[in-house]
């Protein structure tokens, strides 16, 4: 699709879809608008990541108000970012299911109003789709740009979900693998908390790892730590977070009746990040190996997707590549996989990806939701 031009001081696109799209599933409050294909004509993300660093963790209640007082300057936001009015809107997109149940509401109330107030057609798209839609995202000047092919394998990997996602076309959903326990991000934001980083522990971990949080360089072979023994393709993670707590309270010399709580004062900076590097590089790996098998018992793929707010890790980023590269035959020895990994601002919550779920909706024929008659969904498996 060609961009027109710029028409009385506003963008303009001849016979150009656009999307309002938004997200408040967690902790971020967003809104985006997506023109066809996929491309990004705004995107807005207002974070509580620094209300919830000094709890640890997110508190439903709070998220729910802060969603509250951000959601309505937010969406304003987006539409002038992308130089629009509601009236240039065509459709409302909105995350409905899975997520936290207060924040869900003020997202899909606002969503229901403004669909019902601009009479525009409403899409409801779960989250989790919303993450893997992420890898159609574009800006403008990349209209031609390469997209994932079908059948594909999608690893959704977020703080609530571990997921192997096979997707034989647009809209078509199997999960044909999934944690058992803890979810990656999740076990990434506890070991976080053992070792004394910050909340979110992903992003903290990775850091200190690299030693780029002014700490030393961890080493990733220090501590060996074990792969869950689960056949086939679900996954586990919540032995790895024992694990890795037992190791700490050995290297520290301390009884196995230590709260986790107290370990963190006991480590020394190199221990901290060896620790970080050695649980990174483990967790990076599980996840691969699933992966592997995935593929070798679907020849057909044609593609990897990654998605899910873990799949910012450079250090996942670079064992993937380095799969690609494994043997003679390409990636986790298949020579005809493409691998995709969504830009690093769009892995995390967002609501561009949305609009890009929502976009191949509308390209395949789904039909919108009654914005007077939608209930969020908190538990709610992909579709
Ligand atoms: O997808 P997301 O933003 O929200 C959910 O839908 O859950 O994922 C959040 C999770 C958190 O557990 C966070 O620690 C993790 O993604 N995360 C990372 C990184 N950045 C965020 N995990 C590992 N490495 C990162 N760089
Ligand atoms: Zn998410």
């Amino acid at each position: 699709m060609a961009i027109e031009l710029v028409k009385d001081n506003k963008i303009w696109y001849d016979n150009f879809m656009k999307i309002l799209a938004i997200e408040s599933s967690c902790d971020e409050t967003a809104a985006a608008v997506i023109g066809d294909s996929g491309v990004i004509l705004s995107n807005v993300v207002v974070s509580q990541v620094d209300i919830f660093a000094a709890y640890g963790g997110v508190i439903p209640e709070v998220a729910a108000r802060s969603h509250l007082e951000a959601i309505l300057p937010v969406v304003h936001k987006a539409l002038d970012d992308a130089r629009l009015t509601k009236d240039d809107i065509d459709y409302i997109a909105v995350t409905y299911a899975p997520g936290l149940l207060g924040s869900l509401l003020i997202g899909t109330l606002t969503a229901r109003m403004l669909a019902i107030l601009w009479k525009k057609p409403m899409y409801a798209v779960h989250h989790l789709k919303s993450h893997i839609y992420a890898n159609w995202l574009r800006n403008a000047e990349e209209s031609g740009a390469d997209v994932p092919q079908f059948p594909l394998i999608a690893l959704v990997i977020s703080g609530g979900h571990t997921q192997i996602i096979y997707m034989s076309a647009h809209n078509k959903f199997e999960i044909i693998g999934t944690t058992r326990d803890d979810a990656v991000g999740e076990c990434f934001d506890k070991v976080a908390k053992i070792l004394g980083l910050p909340y979110p522990g992903g992003p903290a971990i990775a850091k200190c790892a690299a030693g780029l949080d002014g700490g030393c360089v961890g080493d990733s072979m220090k501590y060996k730590l074990p792969h869950p023994k689960i056949d086939g393709l679900d996954f586990s993670f919540s032995g790895l977070k024992t694990a890795v707590l037992r190791a700490v309270q050995a290297d520290c010399g301390l009884p196995i009746t230590t709260p986790s709580y107290e370990l963190a004062q006991h480590l020394s900076d190199q221990q901290r990040a060896d620790f970080a590097a050695a649980f990174q590089a483990t967790a990076c790996d599980i996840l691969l190996e699933k992966l592997q098998i995935a593929l070798q018992g679907h020849p057909e793929a044609r593609s990897v997707v990654f998605a899910g707010g873990v799949s910012a890790n450079q250090v996942l980023r670079q064992k993937a590549l380095e799969g690609q590269k494994m043997g003679s035959n390409g990636i986790f020895g298949r020579g005809d996989i493409e691998t995709y990994f969504p830009e690093p601002k769009f892995t995390g919550d967002n609501a561009a990806m949305v609009g890009a779920a929502a976009y191949f909706e509308i390209l395949n024929g789904v039909k919108p939701v009654d914005p007077y008659h939608l209930n969020i969904l908190p538990r709610t498996p992909i579709r």
